[in-house]
């Protein structure tokens, strides 16, 4: 069922909590691809009912970011949610979910703020106020719906760990459930962003999984130092890569490390045909 209001998505849900029905959430701005799909199947083996809310959310967006040009494909989402037994598609307007006309700046509205730790490394750096309307809208979100679990792609692994985060800080009654990296048989990362992208380009993106999966061998080989996993990666780099970041970090609290651990994550930004494109790896995981 395609819904637009709030109104009508409170109304449905509290239906089905006076049947003592679970629910869950899989937050997502559209274009859906594979990746999604994997979190609606592992939303609908988890929950008795699955929202799937599809909006372009302009505050988590910069100025000179592609908000106006990202894929906007409602028809072929709400296809793929209803083969796929999803309940509500949620897609509100900008005005539904943020107020008619309202000036969308944390000037005029409440916005929640991650802790500075978190929001001013990674992919925040390079996106000021990116996570500030990604946690706005997702707890928004989840003061709409009030699912039992809200499911997440750890190809965005900050963001993850930002809203585990705002959920223990807040004490939002909510189970986070984070589902593995849906990739393409040549090990490209699925993203809506790989849309941009020519064949060439898609070719040219295969070096973030090289890198991290050559990081994730040298690890396993005994190369513990950070700065000398880093250095593994730059032969890998031509002049059509655009590095953002290569860092590896504690993949619970973002921090820092000298000598990576089993508990270390690989994290990686850059520019193909000037699309971000991100992914990681956990250096201990299985593939
Ligand atoms: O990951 C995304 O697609 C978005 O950041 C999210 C979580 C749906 C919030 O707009």
């Amino acid at each position: 069922m395609l819904l637009h209001t709030i109104e009508e998505v409170r109304a449905e849900v509290k239906k089905w909590r006076k049947e003592g029905l679970t629910v869950g959430i899989v937050p997502t701005m559209g274009a859906l691809h594979a990746g999604h799909l994997s979190l609606i199947k592992k939303a609908k083996q988890t929950c008795d009912k699955v929202v799937v809310s599809d909006f372009v959310n302009p505050i988590q967006f910069g100025p000179s970011e592609d908000f106006d040009k990202y894929p906007r494909t409602l028809d072929e989402d709400v296809k793929l949610c209803n083969s796929e037994g999803v309940d509500i598609v949620f897609a509100p307007s900008a005005d539904e979910m943020y107020g008619e006309g309202q000036r969308l700046s944390n000037d005029t509205l409440t916005y929640v703020c991650p802790p500075f730790f978190y929001v001013n490394t990674l992919c925040g750096k390079s996106r000021t106020g990116h996570f500030d309307g990604v946690c706005t809208v997702v707890l928004k979100l989840f003061n709409i719906v009030q699912p039992d679990y809200g499911f997440f792609g750890q190809k965005d692994a900050q963001q993850v760990i930002i809203i585990k985060k705002m959920v223990k800080d807040l004490n939002v009654p909510i189970t986070i459930v984070q589902c593995p990296i849906v990739r393409e048989e040549s090990g490209l990362a699925l993203s809506s962003r790989n849309k941009y992208l020519s064949e060439e380009g898609k070719k040219d993106a295969l070096v973030l999984s090289k890198i991290l999966n050559n990081l994730k061998t040298c690890y396993s080989k005994g190369i513990k130092d950070v700065n000398a996993l880093k250095e593994t990666a730059y032969s890998f780099l031509n002049e059509k890569h655009d590095l953002e970041y290569l860092e590896i970090v504690d993949k619970d609290t973002l921090e820092d490390k000298k000598q990576a651990d089993d508990n270390s994550i690989a994290l990686i930004a850059c520019r193909v045909e000037g699309v971000r494109l991100i992914d990681n790896i956990y250096l201990k995981e299985e593939v």
